[in-house]
C-alpha cells in the first residue's frame, strides 16, 4: 500500500516508517526538516524500503495537500506530525504560539485529511492523538485541546464517510519514550512548570506506564493494515494492542 507519514522522518514518526517500510509498504515521508528527510530517505533505502521525502509544512494549508493531490493514489494517510505546543498557565504563555499549535495539529491534519478523502477511492486516515486529547492536560492546553479537537474531527468526518470504503480513526500512541515525552522527561529542565511536568513524566515511566516504542509502531502497523477499520470514527488507543 502507499502509506504517507506527516513528520515521518524523526521519532515517533520514524519509528512508524521503519515499521511500515519493514512490512514492504511504499511510503512517502513529510516534514519541514530536510536534512532529517533526507537521512531518512537514505537509511530507509539501504534498507530495501521504497520510500520518497517531501518538504511540507504542516503549518502551510496547501503544502500537504497539494502533495496529496500531485501523488493520484494513496491508501493510507497517517497524520503524526504535530506540535507539543506552549507550556504554562494558559494565561500566560505566548498567544500566537497557542494557536500555531492549532494551525499545525488541527487546521494541518484536516486540511491533509480532507485532500486525501478527495484522492482516495478507498484506504483510512489515522490521527494520531494523545491522551492529553482525552483527559485534562495543564499547563498544556494548546497541545490538549487541539488534540481534543482532532478526536472530535476524526468521529464526525467518519459518520460522513459512511457510504464510502474509507476509514479514519483516532490513534493514540501512548507515552513513548521518544520525541515529545522523551524531551517531557528532561531532568535539566529549569522553568517551573516545565519541571513539574517532567517530574511527572519521570514517574509515569518509572511506573512502567510508558508503551515501548516497537509496541506502539506495531499496533499502528496494524491499523494501517485495515485491523480496525470497523471501529472508525473511534480511538484505539495502546490498550487494544
Ligand atoms: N512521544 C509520545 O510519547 C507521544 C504521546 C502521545 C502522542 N504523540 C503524538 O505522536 C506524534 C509524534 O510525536 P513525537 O513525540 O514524535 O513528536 P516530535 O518529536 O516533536 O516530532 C514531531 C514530528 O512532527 C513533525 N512536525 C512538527 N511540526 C511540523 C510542521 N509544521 N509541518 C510538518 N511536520 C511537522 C516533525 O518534523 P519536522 O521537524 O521535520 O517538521 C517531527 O517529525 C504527534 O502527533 C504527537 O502528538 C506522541
Amino acid at each position: 500500500m502507499r502509506v504517507l507519514v506527516t513528520g515521518g522522518a524523526k521519532e515517533l514518526g520514524r519509528a512508524f516508517a521503519e515499521v511500515l517500510g519493514a512490512q514492504g509498504h511504499e511510503l512517502v515521508i513529510t516534514g519541514r526538516d530536510e536534512k532529517a528527510l533526507d537521512a531518512a530517505e537514505t537509511e530507509l533505502k539501504a534498507k530495501g524500503v521504497d520510500v520518497r521525502t517531501h518538504v511540507a509544512d504542516l503549518a502551510d494549508p496547501h503544502a500537504t495537500p497539494k502533495l496529496i493531490e500531485s501523488l493520484g493514489h494513496l491508501d493510507v494517510l497517517v497524520n503524526n506530525g504535530a506540535l507539543g505546543g506552549p507550556v504554562g498557565p494558559t494565561w500566560e504563555v505566548d498567544e500566537d504560539d497557542w494557536w500555531r499549535t492549532f494551525e499545525v495539529n488541527l487546521r494541518g491534519t484536516a486540511t491533509a485529511m480532507n485532500a486525501a478523502i478527495r484522492t482516495m477511492t478507498s484506504g483510512r486516515i489515522i490521527n494520531v492523538v494523545s491522551n492529553a486529547g482525552v483527559h485534562r492536560w495543564p499547563y498544556v492546553t494548546a497541545y490538549s485541546v487541539s488534540k481534543a479537537a482532532v478526536i472530535k474531527l476524526t468521529e464526525n468526518v467518519a459518520v460522513e464517510l459512511k457510504r464510502r470504503p474509507i476509514a479514519v480513526l483516532s490513534y493514540d500512541p501512548g507515552m513513548v519514550d521518544v520525541g515529545l515525552m522523551h524531551r517531557g522527561c528532561d531532568e535539566s529542565a529549569q522553568d517551573p512548570e516545565l519541571r513539574k511536568i517532567a517530574q511527572w513524566a519521570r514517574t509515569q515511566r518509572a511506573q512502567g506506564r510508558f508503551t515501548p516504542v516497537e509496541q506502539s509502531a506495531g499496533l499502528l502497523a496494524r491499523i494501517v493494515s485495515g485491523e480496525f477499520d470497523h471501529r472508525s470514527g473511534g480511538l484505539v488507543t495502546p490498550s487494544d494492542g
